[in-house]
């Protein structure tokens, strides 16, 4: 099999990393950027920091604050509108994924016709403004990504976007912009970047490159995530999360997500839970239907997040993976759909809908265990209770 593997071309992460931005700039020629970034991250110190390093670049109206969780049409074109108005000739995106995804939207949509479904998947972006990207958060890896995830506001169906125009040129991961993480982000961001790497792991599209990243990935979340929730000031545990995060990405960005993120994006659409907390609503089902079609990886995966032994059988360390990740739910609060505060009638109307969506998105296709519609509902069934 070829894996064909996409990258940024500038990759810098560490400590302090997000100070190389002027020399990243410079690097690629870019002199009149356009900063997209949310109303909170703009309210940070660090925010502040970054942009007065590039004060030269940065035009009247450079920057495009009125980023939304979970991006919409709408606010895409507000972000077009803003782009439109100066010549800019690259965005920095400065913030979370849906700081992140606005900006690729952004960089890709320019000067492309109405209506913004069209280029959902399968349509491929490959031409657009260059990113930048500086995460602000360890989890969605969308810095070393070519998808973006927009919402259409008539229809509230989360939108896969692909395409080169969406991979940053350049990322400059800097664990110092997580520090003042709260709780209950540092864990669904931390919870995203473990779907990210088990399901990379486990796809269909895996290969020799993501599988020892997508590894490193999941056994770092394992150990460091607790640690990060529990103190947020530890540098050492936000340190491995937002290499974590980042080797997420790339893993996933190369093999694929499969079934979890597939019947995910939904429930977000549908009933506005958090990307990663909804990821993990489905962790333990999802994972407990999908062992049979790949129990040797799913095996391998318990034995080195330490799950299980490294002498123990395939179907041991399986049941050990279910349980072990059950715990980790657990131990970082994560409700189930019923306890989140989903209406129970809601949750069974939409069914057949967002499984539909699930299918649709392509996802679940890269699923060691091919689920079909119905299959779908009954997960979803199942997550209504459990984590
Ligand atoms: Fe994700």
């Amino acid at each position: 099999m070829i894996a064909t593997l996409n990258l940024p071309r500038v990759l810098r992460v560490g400590g302090g990393s997000s100070s190389d931005l002027p020399l990243v700039l410079a690097q690629l020629g870019i002199k009149r950027p356009l900063v997209v970034t949310d109303p909170f991250v703009r309210s940070c110190g660090f925010f502040d920091h970054i942009c007065g390093s590039i004060s030269s670049l940065l035009s009247e109206d450079a920057i495009f604050s009125e980023c939304v969780p979970d991006p919409t049409t709408d606010s895409v074109r507000a972000g077009l509108l803003h782009l439109d108005a100066a010549s800019y000739d690259g965005l920095i995106a400065i913030g979370g994924g849906s700081a992140m995804d606005t900006a690729k939207a952004m960089a890709a949509m320019q000067g492309l016709p109405e209506p913004m479904r069209q280029y959902k998947v399968p349509y491929s972006l490959d031409r657009g403004l260059p990113i930048v990207a500086i995460p602000t958060t360890a989890g969605t890896g969308s810095e070393a990504t070519r998808f973006a995830v927009i919402t259409d506001t008539e229809t509230q169906e989360k939108m896969l976007w692909v395409g080169l125009a969406l991979m940053p040129v350049a990322a400059l991961v800097d664990f110092e912009l997580t520090m003042q993480m709260p709780y209950r982000l540092t864990a669904d961001t931390g919870l995203d970047t473990l779907c990210h790497a088990l399901e990379a792991f486990v796809s269909r599209k895996s290969n020799g490159f993501t599988d020892p990243i997508a590894l490193a990935a999941m056994r770092a979340v394992v150990q460091f995530l607790p640690r990060a929730c529990a103190d947020p000031s530890d540098r050492e545990a936000r340190e491995a999360m937002m290499l974590a995060a980042n080797q997420g990405g790339v893993a996933f960005a190369n093999a694929s997500v499969t079934l979890i993120h597939g019947m995910s994006r939904p429930i977000g659409a549908h009933y506005h839970v958090p990307h990663g907390m909804s990821n993990a609503m489905l962790l333990p089902a999802v994972t407990e239907w999908s062992i049979d079609g790949a129990p040797a990886k799913y095996a391998h995966a318990a034995r080195h997040m330490g799950f299980a032994d490294s002498t123990s059988r395939d179907a041991v360390a399986c049941s050990a993976l279910v349980e072990g990740l059950h715990r980790l739910c657990q131990d970082l609060s994560v409700p189930s759909p019923q306890s989140y505060g989903i209406n129970r009638d809601d949750w069974v109307d939409s069914l057949q809908l967002m499984a539909e969506q699930a299918l649709a998105s392509g996802s679940p296709v890269n699923n060691p265990r091919i689920p079909t519609q119905d299959e779908i509902v009954i997960l979803y069934e199942r997550a209504w209770t459990a984590t």
